[in-house]
């Protein structure tokens, strides 16, 4: 009840946001609203072949608008259809926030029941695909590329915790929301698309959209979202990025295969069990990708790799807010300083669930969540979005 409380206040402190640029915010933003025509034109009808791939908001086209301009469209795949004043409103909260580290909004098209995001086009695709990814890329992310990389995504995550009023919570930062720029600067996309997508009617609820492995143990369970869900997946991409390794992958070298085979449960979060096990015994280096080359900064690389983990860190007030994880990767900030305990992993997430169904109590929903996790936790699917819907138990921004 006293959540439901909160949640009220928190939409009505929003709504007042708005309310001070008055009734018309179409004409007073940088956004602008295509015609669906315009976006059909623009993609050849949807055609697949200009269709990029699709996650858990829906398809993504890649189209040509009238002026030339190449974009990204999102065809947005709502279950419960929003009214299309209260999008637009939504919108306009995400349309005025311009970062070199975010991917642009150019505008948005509504018609009908059709809710439609128009982005600018990074032709250098996602982390995913072109660091993480099977298939061949010609990028060569070299030392200095990724210190880069992972500066600009710290920077452009801290932008929307700490300088967009109210703050956003991206809610899913991952691989296949980091896109390059031709110059391979990180651009973070999805921003903000938790908030287009409109709570049920009946009660508390929002889509739990992460992916396996990257997903904050108290998000997972409990569906709290704070800007230190964002820091754990955020700590989970350093790891990544450093070693070259996705954190769900399950091929492994034969000397880390008996290294793990003490933790059989663990079937995601692979590397970042890895990375604490080397760190406890002093050999964080063999993390490090063996393919980097001679601009490697092996003790920089280590540090990285110890501030993935503080961003791991189970108990979210021992997470270090993005602005200082931005001064600790710079070196403004020692975090040697900081204690790093075991982080949180998956096989903790059943633990608390097989303790949770023990004892009856109330976060039973949150098990059926975990179970439906579990049961897409094939390595088949470690790259996939994981979605469900749960309840909120508590719906809260604050840390
Ligand atoms: N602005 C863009 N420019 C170029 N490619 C894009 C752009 N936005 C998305 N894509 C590509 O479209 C594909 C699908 O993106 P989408 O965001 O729908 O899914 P996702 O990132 O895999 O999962 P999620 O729904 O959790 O974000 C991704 O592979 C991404 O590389
Ligand atoms: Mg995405």
């Amino acid at each position: 009840m006293g959540c439901l409380f909160n949640f009220c206040k928190k939409r009505t402190k929003r709504q007042q946001s708005f309310s001070h640029h008055g009734e018309d915010l179409s004409g007073k933003t940088s956004i602008k609203k295509y015609t669906y025509k315009e976006i059909v034109r623009s993609t050849d009808n949807f055609s697949p072949s200009n269709k990029i791939g699709e996650g858990g908001f829906g398809s993504v086209y890649k189209g040509k608008l009238r002026n030339g301009t190449i974009v990204a469209v999102k065809v947005l795949s709502t279950e419960s259809k929003q009214g299309a004043k209260e999008f637009q409103n939504e919108l306009m909260s995400i349309s005025d926030i311009s970062h070199d580290n975010l991917v642009k909004l150019y505008g948005y098209c509504v018609d009908r029941d059709q809710r439609i995001l128009v982005y600018n086009y990074h032709e250098n695709n996602s982390l995913a695909k072109t660091l993480l990814g099977s298939g061949r890329s010609n990028i060569q992310f070299n030392w200095r590329t990724r210190v880069k990389i992972c500066h600009g995504i710290a920077r452009g995550l801290a932008y929307l915790h700490h300088s967009v009023v109210p703050h956003i919570v991206h809610r899913d930062i991952k691989a296949s929301n980091i896109l390059l720029d031709n110059d391979l600067t990180p651009k973070i996309s999805d921003f903000g698309l938790a908030k287009l997508l409109p709570p049920y009617a009946t009660h508390i609820s929002t889509r739990v959209a992460g992916t396996l492995g990257y997903l904050a143990p108290e998000y997972a369970i409990r569906g709290q979202v704070t800007r230190k869900s964002d820091v754990y997946s955020f700590g989970v991409l350093l790891l990544e990025i450093v070693s070259g390794r996705s954190n769900t992958n399950t091929i492994l070298p034969y000397e880390d295969q008996i290294l793990l085979e003490k933790f059989p449960e663990i079937t995601n979060g692979v590397l970042l069990l890895q990375t604490w096990i080397y760190y406890e015994q002093g050999g964080l280096e063999k993390i490090v990708d063996s393919s980097l080359g001679d601009d490697l900064d092996l003790a920089e690389a280590c540090r990285f790799l110890k501030i993935g983990l503080l961003c791991t860190q189970d108990v979210t007030r021992k997470r270090p807010d993005m602005s200082k994880v931005v001064a600790m990767l710079s070196g403004e900030l020692d975090v040697d300083l900081e204690k790093i305990s075991k982080p949180a992993m998956i096989s903790d997430f059943m633990d608390l669930k097989i303790r949770s169904m023990r004892k009856g109590n109330d976060i039973a929903t949150s098990s059926n969540f975990l179970s439906s996790i579990m049961a897409h936790s094939s390595p088949m699917l470690s790259n996939e979005t994981t979605q469900a819907s749960m309840s909120f138990t508590e719906a809260s921004d604050r840390e």
